[in-house]
């Protein structure tokens, strides 16, 4: 089912320029306010919310599998004197350090996977955070409208082309997270800014969690 995700990806990463943060990127700085910290950017596309957090002193680690937006990030960091490390790997096979980061922030990426996959990823992630730490995932819901057009795979999964998405439940990603403390979650509608530079008004699932 993956088999040219990657390719999709890295086609459409070619050559974009940069484009605002995500709003969900300012819900960090809500809950936090130090300085420092290490923070991982789980999918970071050309890392339009990596140097936001790299801005604020945070060391920052930028994961994707798209070499093109990495290569992008790196360039627009160095002009922007901003210190980012990026990480080139496919989250599927790669194993996250445990217990090493303070902030673990995945915005519009766990809704890639199956089921089944979703669960084994974040078990991972959920690894790589130091205890008491926190988790911050924005995901699209079940109620967004734009998948009434693609083609059905399974429940809440579905297909246009070489794209995939899993439309998540409040119930699936309370179910992610059950061994967490739950600091919010909430079900919105949100200015989704998009690659070709416009935008749309979106269904997403935030959460905000801590490690126990
Ligand atoms: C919609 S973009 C979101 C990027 C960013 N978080 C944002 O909101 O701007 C999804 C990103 O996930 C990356 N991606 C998808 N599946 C992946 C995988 N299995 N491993 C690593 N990166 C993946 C893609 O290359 C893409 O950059």
């Amino acid at each position: 089912m993956y088999k040219d995700f990657q390719k999709f990806w890295d086609k459409k990463w070619n050559n974009v320029g940069l484009i605002e943060n995500n709003n969900f990127s300012l819900k960090v700085t809500k809950f936090i306010n130090e300085k420092w910290l290490k923070l991982i950017d789980i999918w970071a596309w050309n890392g339009r919310d990596s140097l936001y957090f790299a801005s604020l002193w945070f060391s920052v680690d930028s994961f994707d599998f798209s070499i093109n937006a990495l290569n992008n990030l790196s360039n627009i960091s160095k002009e922007k004197w901003l210190n980012i490390n990026t990480i080139l790997w496919n989250t599927i096979d790669f194993d996250f350090k445990i217990d090493c980061y303070d902030i673990v922030y995945a915005c519009n990426s766990l809704h890639y996977f199956s089921k089944e996959d979703t669960i084994k990823i974040c078990k991972k992630i959920k690894k790589s955070l130091k205890k008491w730490w926190y988790i911050f995932v924005r995901v699209k819901s079940i109620d967004d409208t734009d998948f009434w057009k693609w083609e059905k795979l399974w429940e809440n999964f579905y297909k246009n082309g070489d794209d995939i998405k899993h439309y998540f439940t409040l119930d699936f990603i309370k179910e992610l997270f059950f061994d967490f403390e739950i600091l919010e979650i909430q079900e919105l509608q949100d200015i989704h800014n998009k690659i070709e530079g416009t935008t749309s008004i979106n269904w997403f699932i935030d959460l905000v969690a801590r490690k126990r």
